[in-house]
């Protein structure tokens, strides 16, 4: 194509991108149905994974619950059941370990059919300054957080891929998208994350596969206890979140096909600024913000549930 035309294409399509998405700030997108889908949710047994399935139990969905501990996990689908839910499986997988997500994978496809909504949220936190973090702990935040997303979507992406439909998930962090001091290896998972899904993403629609959507999550600290103590500097800006409110915008995502969804809006404002300013002023507003020293308060949770 003609270097002029193409250009004024990509103008004239920014132009109207930009139109919908301020439209779309005042009338609400329209929400997809998802009845009948196969939504499955790692870290399924407490938490945002709980809370998540509990919003999609009532949507006509059935259920695949994966955690690496039995007894949350048959509670969450305890829950799911009494909100409606129409058929619920639960499964014990370490996400950790290749060969039990692809072994539990292809239990899931046996048992149960192809999902359609694969939700990766399983995480874990060491909550240590990266000389203190022993190499096993960085090594397993990075294969829960990072590399079991690659086995997860290497296990059910066919199948989509095939239908072209289905919604992959990412539940990242805002750590994901700018680094904070004190969390180097859960920084670096999540960035992996990120950088994973989006990359995934263009895949999928360099491939014409438009059918398959992706929603990467990016919150700040979720009042869920797995960053247990820690306080924010100001919460009218940057607030401690509610794991509910959390679970229901994380839905509402995934039924919009919004592609990123920040939490709270202000990540919006930091991520443009972080793009725009030079080191020392971003590492200000950081110490600003309290997003460095507010984490020394911060007894991030170390429990073996969580970093077995
Ligand atoms: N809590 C926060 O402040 C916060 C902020 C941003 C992003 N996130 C992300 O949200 C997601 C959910 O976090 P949460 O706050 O609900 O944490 P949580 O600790 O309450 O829940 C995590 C769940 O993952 C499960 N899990 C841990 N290791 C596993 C493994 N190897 N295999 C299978 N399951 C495993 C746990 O048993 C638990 O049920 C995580 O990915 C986390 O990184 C959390």
């Amino acid at each position: 194509m003609n270097f002029l035309l193409e250009t004024l294409q990509v103008l004239v399509l920014s132009v109207y991108f930009n139109l919908e998405a301020f439209l779309k700030l005042f009338i609400p997108s329209r929400k997809k149905s998802v009845v009948g889908e196969l939504v499955l949710i790692t870290g399924a047994g407490s938490g945002i994974g709980r809370l998540v399935a509990l919003e999609f139990a009532p949507l006509g969905v059935s259920l695949v619950l994966w955690d690496i501990s039995q007894e949350g996990n048959k509670e969450t689908a305890r829950l799911a059941k009494e909100k409606g839910a129409r058929k619920v499986h639960t499964y014990v997988c370490d996400c950790s370990d290749k060969a039990d997500v692809y072994r539990v994978a292809d239990q899931v496809k046996r048992e149960v059919g192809d999902v359609s909504i694969l939700i990766n949220n399983a995480g874990i936190v060491t909550g240590k300054k990266f000389m203190d973090a022993p190499d096993s702990l960085i090594e397993k935040t990075l294969e829960v957080n990072t590399m079991a997303h690659f086995w997860t979507y290497k296990a059910f992406l066919p199948a989509m891929m095939a239908n072209n439909h289905g919604h992959l998930v990412s539940i990242a962090s805002s750590a994901g998208l700018i680094g904070v001091s004190g969390l180097a290896d859960y920084c670096a998972s999540k960035f992996g994350a990120i950088g994973f899904a989006e990359s995934v993403a263009l895949e999928m629609l360099t491939a014409g596969k438009d059918g398959i959507k992706t929603t990467i999550v990016c919150p700040y600290f979720i009042n869920t206890g797995m960053f247990d103590g820690c306080q924010t500097k100001w919460p009218r800006l940057l607030p401690i979140l509610d794991p509910a409110y959390v679970a229901k915008k994380i839905v509402n995502a995934i039924l919009t096909d919004q592609v990123y969804l920040l939490l709270p809006r202000a990540m919006y404002v930091l991520m443009a600024f972080k793009n725009c300013l030079q080191w020392n002023q971003a590492a200000l507003l950081g110490l600003y913000l309290g997003v460095f020293d507010k984490l020394e308060e911060c007894k991030a949770h170390q429990s073996p549930k969580k970093l077995c």
